[in-house]
């Protein structure tokens, strides 16, 4: 199997010519199908795509790591180049009204920006599902990531809903990742890993019921961790043998550093222009 993994918007970027914008946007191309996970906070996707010589037309699914603005709000600018019907896969809590801030009367709305009516107008076929969906042979989305280690959690007085009934702290339940299913394990790809980057990892080896994890890529939301669980989390993933981790985006640049100095050679940054080839055989980073 051979995959060919693009990341077309990050917060930084490796290339002249390209913007860098707070989000996040992966293309993952396939024999069978190409996927795009996430689509950037507004004009990024676009304008890199043509820059990189990207064609959006070949996008078959898009897949919402979750709601967050910074991962949807190039949406509608996708869909009008992708110009044709394409499922967009995600978890029902997708469309919540989702805030950021502690003090409610400075909070944010960082919800999805578009009416789905214009999304759908667009051509979106919206698939909501708490489970994971299987997008080919090999490509899964892991569904709601269950959060059973101690030391992961969301991050604490920043998330919230707006409901009728008032505030409630969002346990971002949409939160979910990719998982390239290949010969010699898994290929995790996240959005913000807002759930916990360990938490996913261990729900991708139970959905698979495969133990080696290859690769690891995308936002591990460790920018407002505590050293300890930064730690932790490297600690977790040298236990759990992950051959090479690309960070991203929420990762934040304090804990990418540890994890650069932690992880040596296993380590990469993974932002804008950054071009992934994967074989059964080796993982080629660009
Ligand atoms: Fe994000
Ligand atoms: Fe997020």
């Amino acid at each position: 199997m051979t995959l060919k993994i693009t990341t077309l918007s990050e917060n930084t970027v490796d290339a002249l010519g390209l913007l860098a914008e707070w989000g996040l946007s992966i293309l993952i191309e396939t024999e069978t199908a190409n996927v795009l996970l996430d689509a950037g906070q507004s004009i990024s996707v676009v304008h890199n795509a043509d820059v990189m010589g990207v064609d959006l037309r070949k996008v078959d699914k898009v897949v919402l790591s979750h709601g967050h603005l910074d991962h949807t709000g190039g949406l509608q600018d996708v869909l009008k180049h992708i110009g044709k019907k394409v499922e967009v896969i995600s978890h029902p809590d997708v469309w919540d009204a989702k805030y950021a801030g502690q003090r409610e009367d400075k909070r944010k709305n960082i919800s999805i920006p578009f009416h789905l009516q214009d999304l759908e107008s667009l051509g979106a076929v919206f698939k909501l599902s708490k489970e994971s969906v299987k997008i080919t042979e090999s490509i899964i989305t892991t569904g709601e990531v269950p959060m059973v280690t101690d030391f992961e959690q969301i991050t604490p007085n920043r998330f919230y809903v707006k409901e009728d009934s008032g505030w409630h702290s969002d346990e971002i339940k949409d939160d979910l990742a990719l998982i390239v299913n290949t010969k010699p394990g898994l290929i995790v790809i996240l959005g913000c890993g807002h759930r916990g980057v360990i938490n996913t990892l261990y729900h991708a080896q139970k959905l698979t019921g495969r133990k080696e994890i290859r690769m690891v890529i995308g936002g591990c939301h460790l920018i407002d961790a505590s050293t300890e669980r930064v730690y932790k989390t490297i600690e977790a993933m040298k236990e759990l043998d992950v051959q090479k981790v690309g960070v991203s985006h929420c990762t934040g640049l304090e804990a990418s550093g540890i994890m650069a100095q932690e992880l040596g050679e296993r380590f990469f940054y993974n932002n804008a222009c950054t071009q992934i080839d994967v074989t059964d055989t080796e993982i080629k980073v660009d």
